[in-house]
């Protein structure tokens, strides 16, 4: 009895003392809506499967600078004021490198005593001679391989521990998800059971443009086509002026080009797949396996021909603001499916929780421990309110679209569709009250503009309600929408509406 008890006090004693290791993989534009996760069958079983898959998971806004400045800081746009994609919007900028790297999760997890690794896309303007150059190494990473800019599959430059490595255009020396799993397994090697936790960060350009599939995967998928139904290629009705601008039915050429991207995008993520599952194995080689967590997710969704919108992401829609969220680790019973309204903010705060660490004041999201079981919930919800924020972007030359030279478009493509506009600015809040679910946007144009949709009811986003719901409701969304557009820190998690 005596010894027992001693035995059972020991492993107690060395389980609560050692950290949990935390891989973190995170996907660039990869959707939920169009079948995003189908193709990494593995990732899905082996840590959708073996823990908890979210299938309520919330970008703070629907683009990836933004998104991702988010996910480093725990924080909503407006409180890190990563605006956008470009410099002047905030994005690896030295306001940014200043202000919020230096408290950003991977900060604390240093001072936890992590070993800490990063090998991929950071922030889209990172590593550019305007925001330090290579040499700029955010703080809290002892391996950092970082992508010089946005994601490419070729033909890169990589900060390799501050120092420029330039890579080509050969698959077995380049593909840079490849290059990505192959650092890991690097850093792998080095890292064992009894030594100090370890995060790792795996930031893929999978499945993002120029949707580049590695030469083992080009073929798979041959045939498919990007999803029909639901708002694809359907004619927007009562929606913001960026939206009526757009072509449907979609052309031939666009149509074919989409189907294209579609199964390319699939393509890309099998290499990812790979990644995810020779990870798994090595930790289980290792012994390690049982005290990570691994973490999968992605900085924004995307659509392809939805309400004839061609090829992007950068919309309130569902298809742009949802992401895959899948967990597996210690604590974690398998095979849950979970419905609480989680979002990107969240992924920091919880590293910080599992590191031991006190979550600052300043940071808006909150750990997901809580919704990992029944016990942890205690019946409350996690969330009730989403916000979602967008600084819709313009360039002043359009390449292909001289017609819009200076007239405040963006991203214009495909028989000059554009997919954004200095008024395709919004904030939108995503409201669940129970039985219903409500999204309410404020379109920034000239006037503003109201989108509103019950989305129980009217999940593809057909019918605005602006003009016929409740005066009541829409005076109750609004209130909710500029209680989030200015909070800070708990009060961005009040829970108003839901038990
Ligand atoms: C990068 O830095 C880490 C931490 O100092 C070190 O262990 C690793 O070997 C370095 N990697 C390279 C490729 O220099
Ligand atoms: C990809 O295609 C190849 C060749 O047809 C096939 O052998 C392989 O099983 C496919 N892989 C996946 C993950 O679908
Ligand atoms: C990004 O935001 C900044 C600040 O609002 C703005 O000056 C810049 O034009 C924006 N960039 C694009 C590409 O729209
Ligand atoms: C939105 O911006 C475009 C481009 O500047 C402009 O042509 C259009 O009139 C604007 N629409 C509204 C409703 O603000």
């Amino acid at each position: 009895m005596k010894s027992t008890l001693l035995v059972s006090v020991c492993v107690w004693v060395s389980v609560a003392t050692k950290l949990p290791n935390i891989v973190f993989v995170l996907t660039d534009d990869q959707d939920t809506e169009l079948g995003g996760l189908t193709p990494i069958a593995k990732t899905r079983q082996l840590i959708g499967k073996e823990g908890i898959t979210y299938q309520n998971m919330f970008v703070s806004s629907p683009l990836c600078c933004p998104s991702r400045s988010s996910i480093f800081s725990g924080k909503y746009v407006h409180n890190h004021r990563g605006l956008n994609n470009s410099i002047a919007g905030g994005c690896s900028d030295s306001s940014w490198q200043a202000r919020e790297e230096p408290s950003a999760f991977p900060v604390l997890l240093k001072a936890a005593g992590y070993n800490t690794m990063f090998a991929g896309k950071y922030l889209n303007q990172y590593g550019g001679p305007k925001t330090g150059g290579v040499a700029h190494i955010p703080p809290g990473w002892d391996w950092w391989y970082g992508l010089v800019g946005n994601s490419k599959y070729y033909n890169y430059k990589v900060s390799v521990n501050g120092t420029e490595e330039t890579h080509g255009h050969v698959y077995a020396k380049d593909y840079f998800t490849n290059y990505i799993h192959r650092k890991a397994v690097e850093f792998l090697q080095y890292q064992n059971k009894e030594g100090n936790p370890i995060f790792m960060m795996l930031s893929t350009p999978a499945c993002h443009g120029p949707f580049t599939p590695a030469d083992n995967y080009l073929t798979n998928f041959t045939g498919m086509v990007a999803p029909r139904g639901g708002n694809y290629n359907v004619t927007p009705h009562d929606k913001h002026w960026l939206i009526q601008q757009t072509i449907v039915p979609l052309p031939d050429d666009t149509v074919a080009s989409e189907d294209k991207t579609f199964v390319n995008r699939w393509r890309t993520l099998l290499s990812v797949d790979d990644m995810v599952e020779n990870v798994y194995n090595m930790l289980k080689q290792k012994d390690m396996l049982d005290n990570t967590y691994i973490f999968f997710s992605s900085d924004n969704g995307f659509h392809l021909g939805q309400f004839g919108l061609p090829s992007d992401k950068r919309q309130l829609y569902e298809f742009d603001i949802r992401v895959p969220l899948m967990i597996r680790g210690p604590g974690i019973p398998a095979g849950q499916v979970s419905q609480e309204n989680v979002m990107n903010i969240d992924l920091g705060p919880t590293f910080i929780d599992l590191a031991n660490q006190q979550v600052p004041d300043s940071v808006d999201g909150q750990s997901l421990k809580a919704t990992w079981t029944l016990e942890s919930r205690q019946g409350a919800a996690f969330r009730d309110n989403v916000l979602v924020e967008h600084f819709g972007e313009h360039h002043d030359s359009i390449s292909g679209c001289p017609q819009f030279a200076g007239q405040g478009m963006g991203n214009c493509n495909n028989h000059c569709v554009c997919e954004d506009s200095w008024n395709n600015t919004f904030s939108c809040v995503r409201s669940t009250r129970s039985p219903n679910v409500y999204k309410y946007c404020i379109v920034k144009e000239t006037q503003d503009f109201v989108e509103v949709y019950e989305l129980t009811g009217d999940r593809y986003e057909f019918d605005n309600m602006a003009s016929s719901a409740d005066p009541n409701l829409l005076r109750s969304l609004q209130d909710d929408l500029d209680q989030l557009t200015s909070c800070s820190g708990t009060a961005c998690n009040l829970v108003k509406h839901s038990t």
